[in-house]
């Protein structure tokens, strides 16, 4: 193939690709990606593609065909209203966790307050909840110094002014600290196929995985979270939609009040919610 216009690529790629892992959306992302360029100036000027960068654009899509997530490969991933920086240090932000920082942002306006992130990775939800109020105080923690390393970067580039802390959970902080603790710990069980599914194999097992069929870090956290929490204080978690009722067990058995579940996008049980007497 000699020089082509970036669309017309687009639309062979696809076509060549289309029982492959390598989507239409994975196919644009690399060719931006390679040529530098937005999406508008794309379709804008439906730029040509020179034979070093058409190989280039080859070599990406075998490497997403073999199963690597494509935002380990391009080292990005928009979450919320940011971008960030990822690799495979951190687990690559879900949409589904979008629905915490919704609620978050739903339930507390602008006031200042305390707000510890436990488990960010790469800052997902604690810099983007910061972006939205930047007259919170927000702490972001993880055990991995690896991934805070990351959560560093998007710290930086996203100019949001975050406490990074290398902690296992709760184990840094004083009691009575925080307004709000929201935590998106590991969740799947050892032996969940999901742990199979497209490009998982690639991210840090100890970002997913969790004993007790997926729930002994949701019960560290749930059952410790109350000490940290200031009165009126919430604590809001993202969990599987199968583990939703053992989770709220879990607020019930600890004594939170005003417990409540929320479902994402697709209609599942993803992110319960309790708060701690004022
Ligand atoms: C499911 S990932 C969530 C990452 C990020 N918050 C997000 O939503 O994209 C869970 C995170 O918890 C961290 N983690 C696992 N065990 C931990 C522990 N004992 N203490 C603190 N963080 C831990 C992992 O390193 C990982 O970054």
């Amino acid at each position: 193939m000699s020089v082509v216009n970036s669309l017309e690529l687009i639309n062979r790629l696809t076509k060549e690709n289309l029982d492959k892992y390598c989507s239409k959306a994975d196919v644009e992302l690399i060719v931006l990606y390679i040529l530098d360029i937005k999406r508008s100036e794309l379709y804008r000027s439906n730029p040509s593609v020179d034979k070093v960068q058409l190989k280039k654009i080859k070599n990406f899509i075998e490497r997403r065909n073999l199963g690597e997530p494509i935002a380990y490969m391009l080292c990005n991933k928009g979450f919320w209203n940011l971008d960030f920086i990822i690799n495979p240090s951190v687990l690559i932000p879900r949409p589904e966790t979008e629905l915490l920082v919704e609620k978050i942002l739903s339930f507390y306006n602008s006031k200042p307050l305390k707000l510890l992130d436990l488990g960010t990775g790469s800052g997902a939800i604690g810099l983007s909840l910061l972006s939205e109020r930047p007259t919170w105080e927000v702490y972001c923690s993880d055990l991995s110094f690896d991934a805070l390393k990351v959560a560093k970067e998007n710290k930086e580039n996203n100019l949001v002014n975050a406490h990074l802390i290398n902690a296992d959970w709760l184990s840094a902080f004083e009691n009575n600290s925080f307004d709000i603790i929201v935590s998106n710990p590991p969740y799947v069980d050892k032996d969940d196929t999901r742990l199979l599914g497209d490009g998982v194999l690639y991210e840090p097992n100890e970002a997913l995985v969790a004993k007790e069929r997926g729930l002994s870090d949701l019960k560290h956290i749930i059952k410790h979270a109350k000490a940290y929490l200031k009165g009126s204080g919430c604590l809001l978690v993202e969990h599987a939609p199968e583990q939703s009722k053992e989770v709220i067990a879990l607020f019930k058995n600890f004594s939170y009040e005003s417990i409540r579940l929320f479902k994402d996008l697709n209609g599942d049980d993803r992110v319960s919610f309790g708060r701690i007497e004022s």
